[in-house]
Order: structure tokens, then C-alpha cells, then sequence
């Protein structure tokens, strides 16, 4: 019997927004990816000046932690925070600073930001969602 084929990873970046769709502590750009083949979805903002990219998956419970589709910071802009129970992630590197998983992280996802054109990089773990 034949062994089923895997389909081959994609690593080459995904174009994701223009540049300018991402302003500064404004409103991210969320979007769907595969997590180890489940859908799931993920999320770009800028902050200061660099665009960062995490799953929308808290650290405590495996939950979406926007309070309102693409907001993910808090009154100040200073964290991003968890809407469930209120865990607060630094933006720079999502490292939960305070909250019941204070000390774990978020999942990061790779952003390249090129000629005006945003791009995030799959890897072993999150992958494009499959063209219909
Ligand atoms: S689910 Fe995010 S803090 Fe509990």
C-alpha cells in the first residue's frame, strides 16, 4: 500500500496588507492560517514602528483574545491584553507580563515589512490556509 504524501511545507512569505494599512497602535490585521492543519487565526500590528505578528491564541487558554475584531491593545496602546482574563502580553515580544500565565508567550509569527508591502513567513507550525 502506497504511503499517503504530505503536502510539502510552504515557507516563501504571504503578502499580507499594504504597509500602510497598519498604523501606529492602531487596529491589526487579523487573518487565517493552519496551525498543525486546524484553522486558526493570527494577527499583525505596528508597534513601535515594527510590525509584529502573533497567533490570536492566548497563552492561558487556548482562546481568541481580541475584545473587538483587530483590537487587541489596551486603553493606553501600552499591551496587548487577553479579553477573557484580562493577561497583558508585551507587544515587542509577547511575553505575558502580567495575568494568570504571566511569564509565557505568545506564538510568534515572522513579519517582513518590504517596498510598502507587508508579508508573513510561515514555518514548521503555522502554514497558509489550503487556496479553495
Ligand atoms: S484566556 Fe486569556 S487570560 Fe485567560
Amino acid at each position: 500500500m502506497p504511503e499517503p504524501t504530505r503536502p510539502a511545507l510552504i515557507l516563501e512569505p504571504q503578502p499580507l496588507c499594504a504597509a500602510s494599512d497598519l498604523a501606529e497602535r492602531g487596529l491589526a490585521q487579523v487573518f487565517d492560517v493552519q496551525l498543525w492543519r486546524q484553522p486558526a487565526r493570527a494577527f499583525a500590528m505596528r508597534f513601535d514602528g515594527k510590525v509584529v505578528g502573533y497567533l490570536n491564541r492566548c497563552a492561558h487558554v487556548p482562546t481568541e483574545m481580541d475584545w473587538q475584531a483587530g483590537q487587541f491593545l489596551d486603553q493606553d496602546k501600552r499591551w496587548i491584553i487577553c479579553a477573557i482574563h484580562g493577561a497583558a502580553y508585551e507587544p515587542a515580544n509577547g511575553v505575558c507580563v502580567g495575568g494568570p500565565c504571566r511569564g509565557k508567550r505568545l506564538h510568534p509569527v515572522k513579519m517582513h515589512e518590504v517596498d510598502g508591502q507587508v508579508f508573513w513567513s510561515p514555518d514548521n507550525d503555522i502554514q497558509p490556509v489550503a487556496p479553495a
